[in-house]
């Protein structure tokens, strides 16, 4: 009988460059006050120049391996979740698996914004027990500092760069394991958060090149509504599923966009303050990277123990929105 799917490490990394609130305030007309109290955020982490979404994302990878045993040698496949990818085409992925030398694994990208690493995780479970694979190292890295608006103080406050990553493999006899998953998407939403330009719609020329089209732009009101709503059914729908209960779980990792979400996602979960994480005063909106790095600095804070029930969830552009429950 399968014993499913375990967590066999977890690693990130975030690039040295700090910008916080008063950096942007002097370049932007924003406050400290402001962003904190309608984010949470006071600082982010800005990549360095010539430093892309695939080093960011082999920097955590490598972490992660060397935490699960598992050589890059031995890697069957790779998923990276990103919307900042290193080119078009190919996928970062790719770039990745060479950056790694993990040259037997196979290796693409999947776009679900900040969903996207427990998207990659739901597939490489999915593909792990259906025995296609035995291994799966799963990546959420953005280098969002490339595609944010530096003279938009409504986005441009929100975002930074960062990876987390997850080697994932069959689950052996006493450890844990994923207990349930879920994903879900609301195209008709599309337009609330999306990059305009630089796609096949709208290719950036000559005659737009000045109008920031390649950058972020976000209807923020409307993305919180969803939001709530969004995570909060998402995070019961997998509780339910792996036959929890709200007291049974020890930590909730939300995604790091606000801390007012955060708060109100809490509130309707019934679950209290200290049983949530939150680093986004450090890093920001990370988009897919956000649970990576969250789940990796839980578990290495010891936050995370052998036996604990966590819930990840999600939300973002898509929209998307995903849940994880995990038995650690
Ligand atoms: N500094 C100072 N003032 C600002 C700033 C800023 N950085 N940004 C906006 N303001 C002003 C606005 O212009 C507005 O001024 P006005 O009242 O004179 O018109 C006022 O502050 C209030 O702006 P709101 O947009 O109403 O502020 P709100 O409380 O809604 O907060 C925010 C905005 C933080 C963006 C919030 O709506 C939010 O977090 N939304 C969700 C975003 C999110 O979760 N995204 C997740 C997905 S990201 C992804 O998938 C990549």
């Amino acid at each position: 009988m399968s014993l499913g799917v375990t967590i066999a490490g977890t690693g990130s990394y975030l690039p040295e460059k700090i910008l916080t609130n008063d950096d942007l305030s002097k370049f932007v007309d924003t406050s400290d006050e402001w962003i904190v109290t309608r984010t949470g955020i006071k600082e982010r982490r800005i990549a360095a120049e010539g430093e892309s979404t695939s080093h960011l994302g082999s920097k955590a990878a490598e972490k992660a391996l060397e935490q699960s045993g598992i050589t890059a040698d031995e890697l069957e496949l790779i998923i990276v979740a990103t919307i900042t990818p290193d080119t078009l085409t190919p996928a970062t992925a790719c770039y990745v698996q060479q950056q790694l030398g993990a040259h037997k694994a196979v290796a693409f990208d999947i776009s679900a914004a900040c969903s996207g690493f427990l998207y990659a995780m739901k597939l490489a479970k999915r593909l792990i027990e259906s025995g296609a694979f035995s291994n799966a190292l799963i990546i959420g890295a953005e280098k969002l500092s490339a595609f944010v608006n530096w003279k938009d103080r409504t986005t441009c406050v929100l975002f930074g760069d960062g990876a987390g990553a997850a080697v994932l493999r069959a689950s052996k006899e006493g450890e844990g394991r994923i207990l349930a998953t879920d994903i879900g998407t609301d195209g008709k939403q599309a337009h609330l958060l999306n990059i305009p330009g630089g796609g096949s719609a709208c290719p950036i020329t000559i005659d737009n090149a000045d109008e920031g089209l390649a950058t972020l732009a976000m209807l923020g009101k409307e993305v919180f509504k969803h939001a709530v709503i969004r995570m909060k059914n998402s995070a019961n729908t997998v509780i339910e599923r792996a036959g929890l209960q709200t007291e049974d779980i020890s930590l909730v990792i939300p995604h790091q966009a606000n801390l007012r979400i955060i708060d109100a996602i809490a509130r309707r979960l019934d679950v209290p303050n200290d049983r949530v994480f939150v680093n986004l005063h450090k890093y920001g909106n990370t988009s897919a990277a956000a649970i990576a790095i969250a789940l990796d600095e839980a578990h290495r804070e010891g936050k995370i123990k052998r036996g604990d029930n966590i819930v990840m969830v999600a939300f973002g552009a898509g929209l998307t929105w995903a849940a994880a429950a995990i038995e650690w």
